[in-house]
């Protein structure tokens, strides 16, 4: 059953960032964990293994939400350096599809509305939107201090390309993470799964750029866990690459982001408004066959490099047996954000299953 979105995609981002969250999120109804938190995720003790990943929660209003709900993850928005707008809206629609969104899939157009339905897939398309960190850095810091015990806010960023070169680019990434970690944040998450500005492709698929990124995060923060946020990566050894390039930096590898697809209207027009909005990220329901198999590859490449980074798996997790699938394929922690959006009180039904 779907619910009350906490985001509603019928406002814009900047309304739902002034007024949100919604639904139960808004209700101030706090769900408690009785007795001592008896999970161990990256050096924190929470009450589960379960939360929200980056892009739902757009500020601390929305964290605090999602903390007082019971996802004991809990992921603030991507954050940058500088102020980014937001694309215009829409921003969130529904995506029809027929099954899984498999990759064959994923090259056709696929139509996009406003009705939203189970099984959920949606698009989003946002653009990564910043404030100043003059707003956020003291925002951030909020969230963070509303952690109950049993919780942990993740703070989530990536760089931007001024124009400039390569090293500015890289060294964007870390002037980001120094600012994310004087919040006192716990957690470092990396979007690699971001457009490798100046390339075609994202910048998980760039293995050289991506290790120099990461190490320069790494030397940046020191002991502080980093977590690496990337896509779904089809060809094993592009991936096995690149765990071997980052598997010594990072504390955690995140997968996966959206699956990108041509979204259009009832008459075959783009849905989005706007350049290069053709082609918009795909996530809930239609992706979650590619996040689990990016976490059995995980777990098996981990045994393989004799590695020892947390697998976080993210992609279609609706409910409760989503997420026990996860764990199965070998996720040590699960993410879900469209499953949550629709369903304040999922973190809640993983713990009475
Ligand atoms: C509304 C929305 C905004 C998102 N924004 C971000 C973001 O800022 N940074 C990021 O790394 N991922 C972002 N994502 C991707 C999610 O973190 C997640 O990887 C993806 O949606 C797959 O999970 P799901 O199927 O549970 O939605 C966003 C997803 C949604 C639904």
């Amino acid at each position: 059953m779907l619910h009350q979105p906490f985001y509603d995609p019928a406002k814009s981002y900047e309304e739902n960032f002034q007024s949100g969250p919604f639904g139960a999120f808004a209700d101030g109804v706090v769900i408690e964990d009785s007795g001592e938190p008896s999970h161990e995720f990256l050096g924190v003790k929470l009450h589960s293994l379960f939360g929200i990943p980056a892009g739902p929660l757009l500020n601390s209003r929305f964290v605090k939400a999602a903390l007082r709900k019971g996802f004991d993850i809990a992921t603030y928005k991507t954050v940058r350096t500088t102020a980014c707008p937001c694309h215009a809206w829409p921003n969130v629609l529904a995506v029809k599809l027929d099954g899984d969104l498999t990759l064959q899939k994923a090259q056709t157009p696929l139509a996009a509305d406003q009705n939203y339905c189970e099984p959920l897939s949606i698009t989003n398309s946002f653009g990564v939107p910043s404030r100043e960190p003059d707003f956020w850095q003291p925002d951030l810091a909020d969230a963070v201090a509303a952690a109950e015990c049993g919780q942990v806010v993740v703070g989530s960023f990536q760089g931007t390309a001024t124009g400039g070169n390569e090293q500015d680019y890289v060294n964007d990434f870390a002037h980001a993470a120094r600012l994310v970690k004087e919040t006192g944040c716990k957690i470092l998450e990396v979007n690699l799964s971001c457009p490798n500005e100046g390339a075609a492709n994202l910048l998980c698929f760039d293995i050289a750029r991506a290790q120099k990124v990461v190490s320069a995060i790494k030397n940046e923060i020191g002991n502080t866990p980093l977590i690496i946020k990337i896509a779904y990566i089809a060809d094993d050894a592009l991936l096995t690459q690149l765990v071997r390039a980052v598997e010594k930096t990072a504390d955690a590898i995140e997968a996966i982001n959206t699956i990108p697809a041509a979204i259009v209207n009832q008459s075959g027009q783009p849905a989005l408004p706007g350049q290069n909005r053709l082609r918009s990220g795909v996530c809930g329901s239609g992706i979650k066959w590619a996040g689990l198999a990016m976490a059995a590859k995980l777990k098996a490449l981990r045994g393989d490099l004799y590695a020892r980074y947390t697998i976080i798996g993210v992609g279609g997790v609706m409910n409760a047996g989503d997420y026990q699938d996860y764990r199965k394929a070998g996720a040590d922690a699960v993410l879900s954000a469209t499953g949550a959006m629709w369903n304040p009180y999922l973190a809640q039904d993983i713990k009475n299953y």
